[in-house]
């Protein structure tokens, strides 16, 4: 072996060996930092407020998906023609008695109800103004809330307790983006009925999406 093959060996030796140092320490870090449950609550470093935040995001994206990518390639919206429709099939409320396919608020509740049943935390669309009973702001959470929120136009967050069992409950501004939202509630029967002074106007907020995220042992 000459000089500079020895130097070479040893050279590659000790690389090694620092790599198995390396290696070794940074899984030791991770299995310290994953404790030891899966729940949620469990885990210390996320805060209900940061999970409520993940799940508003989802639940947003689904409802502008399907707006933008279903709703929107339909030729009919609630009687009405649509422009840029491709699909011969109607967005409707009575979607149910014949041969649409659901508005996205109703898209929404569908959900929800699906994922309120699984028992883990529960959402839900709401507003002063609902068009559907589910939707009426419910609880004292939800009626300061939805006041504040309108004055603000910002998210809500607060710790509430129900029946003995404590939640980190969050609201989150629903508004009118579009000027389908603002025509299609203010000329809805149920809202001319209910609330026939209250006009929407485009960029206001119509209602919001609460979460409720139940907090172990507390
Ligand atoms: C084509 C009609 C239509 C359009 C467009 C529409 N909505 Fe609705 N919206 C409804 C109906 C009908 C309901 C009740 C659905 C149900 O039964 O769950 C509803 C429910 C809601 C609710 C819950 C309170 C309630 O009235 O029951 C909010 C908040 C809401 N819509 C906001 C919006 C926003 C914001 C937009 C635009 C991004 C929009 N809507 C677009 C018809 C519409």
């Amino acid at each position: 072996m000459t000089l500079v093959e020895k130097w070479m060996n040893t050279l590659r030796t000790r690389t090694v060996a620092f790599i198995a140092i390396i290696l070794a320490v940074s899984v030791t870090a991770i299995s310290c930092s994953s404790g030891g449950s899966t729940t949620a609550t469990a885990t210390p470093g996320i805060s209900p407020d940061l999970v409520a935040d993940y799940i508003h995001t989802v639940l947003e994206a689904d409802r502008t998906a399907y707006t933008k990518h279903v709703v929107n390639r339909a030729t009919m919206l609630e009687g009405k023609e649509k422009a840029d429709g491709v699909v011969p099939v109607e967005a409707t409320e009575t979607w149910q008695q014949g041969e649409g396919i659901p508005l996205p608020a109703q898209m929404f509740r569908l959900g929800s109800e699906i994922a309120n049943d699984k028992g883990y935390f529960t959402y839900n669309l709401i507003s002063p103004w609902y068009i559907n009973d589910s939707h009426a702001p419910k609880g004292e959470f939800e009626e300061t809330a939805v006041e504040t929120m309108i004055e603000t136009g910002e998210p809500v967050k607060d710790y509430q307790e129900i029946a003995g069992q404590s939640y980190y409950s969050a609201m989150y501004p629903d508004k009118a983006v579009a000027e389908a939202c603002v025509s299609c509630h203010n000329t809805h029967p149920i809202h001319l009925e209910r609330y026939p002074d209250k006009l929407f106007v485009m960029d206001e907020v119509m209602g919001g999406v609460v979460i409720n995220i139940p907090l172990e042992g507390a």
